[in-house]
């Protein structure tokens, strides 16, 4: 029997409603999880919110709440969101447990007691964004890479842990152990990283700059620094260090995620685990980023998906598969919804709707929805073809799913449905049912065609569990009994004769692209674009946008959209800008006017037209005013 398999999503900040970035990576351990119990493994899977620090107590005041109050209720919204995504989940851990902190606490002792943590005067450059210091070779023009602000200079005395006394150690556990950070490229970046000399970590600040936090139990007035406390989690939640589940699952612990913290995970988390004498985890697993029009997706850029519009558009199943197969496990992928129809339109309703529904009208028509007998002395090399490569399909699959390719698990089983079109074919069955003499081939073709979408059903289960079960009860197959275990489905011509079929169905109904959809979709784009959060910025931020003058040369709708104009204006330069604001002006009212352009916006296509810029305009409930100079000047002087 495989090992336990103990599987972990990052615990998320409180700081930001869930979002599709955060809807992904749950999604994909919840496939690993139920990928898992395909295996007869004993599965755990945790997820949960990450509650403490700065950042939090300023998301709090900002919505007048105590910071208890304000973690209580985004967390809720979380552990809300995933039964709506049909995650299942073992355990829901949160930073602000009591039983959380206790091992936070007992952890930091240890490794305080065995000398790796000590207590020194620091001045150093602090993203209050990250709550961390950055050394001077990680910021990018002397800003933070991730907040494009520039960080602030403090000095303090705090507590640090000797990482660099495990950096040799570390280079050698991960040049020891293959896939303990996966895909390659982030164990490469990580062992980049370890190319120059690790500096310690500053794991503490003093109560009076934040109390939000776990008190140290050497020092009472200092809180741990928020990353010690986040990556504990992992082990606190499994009831470390003599929990049953701790003993059962640790030791086979997987983590998954984002690049954005690969460094925690892949540097600071082994060499706490080493240094508290806690075993080390097995796999890192590192995906790429969902970029909406090559930026990342984050509440501070306001481009946000809600994964729960997307199921109620598209069906939550359709929703799940189109996020698994769209990325490749470790690159970044761009979201749009025009990729998320066209896969539900040509994977789902042509390729497995139709070959399901497909088979099974046959088997209706030939055999009265009756799983036919077969005589195994009229099956040929074709048949024998089929059920090899209906074997090797499930091999691939599984070594696949394992090491967390997931992209490519899928492209197996659309082999194997391209091969089962293939079948068709070939067999013709609706040439076999004229011939009373080739009764006996036409049931060996629909048998096996049957027995084909038997294993199709049990190898979309992790990805599409619903879906997946509709089959199995179409099939006749025993509701009661799992129909997914992998040991199952390799057992060909399981599939009992004399079962009863339902009749057929259409298991993914087409998305129609037409005026309507593609209005909703532009809705649905243009809200994303409109971000009610605005941060305080600083006037350096402000100084970035090029605002000039404009004026409009002509302007026409944008075929098929609702709201859409094409402007075309000279700035010093002619431009093209599209903006959502045909229902409040005709294009001939615009021409002449002069407005005000955000010059050095990323150009972006929307609805097919590549807009250069974009214009301002006042937005009061549904009406749109477009903002005018009172007095004319020089197309492209700049606004200040
Ligand atoms: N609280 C820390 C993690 C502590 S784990 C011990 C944190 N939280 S977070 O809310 O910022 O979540 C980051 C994670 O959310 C990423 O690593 C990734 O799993 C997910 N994602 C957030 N935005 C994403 C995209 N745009 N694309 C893909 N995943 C994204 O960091």
């Amino acid at each position: 029997m495989p090992k336990p398999f103990y599987i972990t999503t990052p615990i998320y900040y409180v700081n930001a409603r869930p979002h599709l970035g955060h809807a992904y990576t749950t999604i994909i351990a919840d496939v690993a999880a139920r990928f898992n119990s395909m295996r007869n493994t004993d599965v755990f899977f945790l997820t949960g919110t990450d509650e403490h620090g700065d950042k939090i107590v300023r998301s709090a005041k900002k919505e007048n709440l105590t910071p208890r109050n304000y973690v209580n209720k985004i967390s809720a919204l979380f552990k809300n969101l995933w039964p709506e995504l049909n995650i299942k989940y073992n355990a829901f851990i949160r930073t602000t447990d009591p039983s959380h902190m206790a091992v936070v606490e007992q952890i930091l002792q240890k490794i305080y007691d065995s000398g790796d943590i000590y207590y020194s005067e620091y001045e150093g450059k602090y993203c209050f964004g990250c709550e961390r210091f950055y050394a001077d070779r990680e910021l990018k023009n002397g800003r933070c890479p991730d907040h494009e602000t520039e960080p602030e200079i403090i000095k303090e005395s705090n507590y640090f842990f000797k990482m660099s006394k495990y950096q040799d150690w570390l280079i050698s556990h991960i040049n020891d152990n293959p896939g303990f950070i996966r895909p390659r490229r982030y164990k490469n970046e990580v062992l980049a990283f370890l190319r120059d000399p690790l500096e310690d970590l500053c794991i503490s600040r003093p109560k009076s700059r934040l109390k939000w936090g776990i008190t140290l139990p050497f020092d009472p007035d200092y809180v741990t620094y928020v990353w010690f406390d986040a990556l504990i989690n992992y082990v606190s939640a499994l009831g470390y260090p003599d929990g049953d589940l701790y003993k059962k699952f640790w030791p086979n612990a997987q983590h998954i995620v984002a690049k954005d913290i690969l460094k925690p995970h892949g540097i600071y988390w082994p060499i706490i685990l080493k240094a508290a004498g806690i075993e080390i985890y097995k796999h890192l697993n590192v995906h790429g980023y969902w970029n909406i029009q090559e930026s990342k997706m984050s509440k501070s850029l306001g481009n946000v998906v809600e994964p729960l519009d997307l199921k109620k558009v598209y069906g939550l199943e359709p929703f799940r598969y189109f996020l698994i197969r769209d990325m490749t496990f470790g690159l970044d992928s761009s979201f749009s919804e025009d990729a998320l129809v066209h896969r539900i339109n040509s994977d789902l309703a042509n390729d497995i709707g139709n070959l399901f529904s497909r088979i099974l009208s046959m088997a209706h028509k030939y055999f009265k929805g009756i799983v036919p007998e077969v005589d195994p002395h009229v099956e040929q090399e074709l048949e024998r073809g089929l059920e090899k490569y209906a074997l090797s399909t499930i091999n691939v699959f599984e070594a696949e799913m394992k090491r967390f390719a997931f992209h490519k698990a899928i492209v197996a089983v659309w082999k194997f449905i391209g091969q089962m079109n293939k079948y068709i074919d070939v067999t013709a069955p609706w040439v076999l049912a004229k011939k009373k003499s080739s009764k006996k081939q036409l049931e060996s073709a629909i048998y096996n065609l049957l027995e084909c979408l038997r294993i199709i059903s049990g190898l979309i289960y992790p990805i599409m569990p619903d879906t997946a079960k509709k089959m199995q009860k179409h099939l006749g197959l025993d509701p009661e009994k799992p129909f997914y275990m992998l040991e199952q489905l390799r057992s060909w011509k399981s599939l009992q004769p004399g079962t009863k079929l339902l009749k057929s169905i259409a298991m993914f109904p087409r998305i129609e692209i037409n005026k309507d959809t593609l209005e909703k979709m532009e809705e649905r784009s243009s809200s994303k674009l409109t971000a009610d959060i605005k941060p305080e910025i600083k006037i350096e931020d402000f100084t970035k946008i090029d605002f000039r003058v404009a004026t409009v040369l002509r302007a026409e709708a944008v075929p098929r959209a609702k709201k859409l104009l094409k402007i075309e204006v000279d700035l010093g330069e002619k431009r093209t800008i599209v903006s959502g604001i045909s229902t409040d002006y005709a294009p001939e009212d615009l021409v002449g006017k002069q407005i005000i352009v955000v010059a050095n916006l990323k150009p972006a296509k929307i609805m097919g037209v590549l807009s250069n810029g974009m214009l301002l305009a006042a937005v009061d409930g549904e009406k749109c005013t477009v903002a005018t100079l009172d007095r004319k000047v020089k197309p492209g002087t700049q606004l200040s």
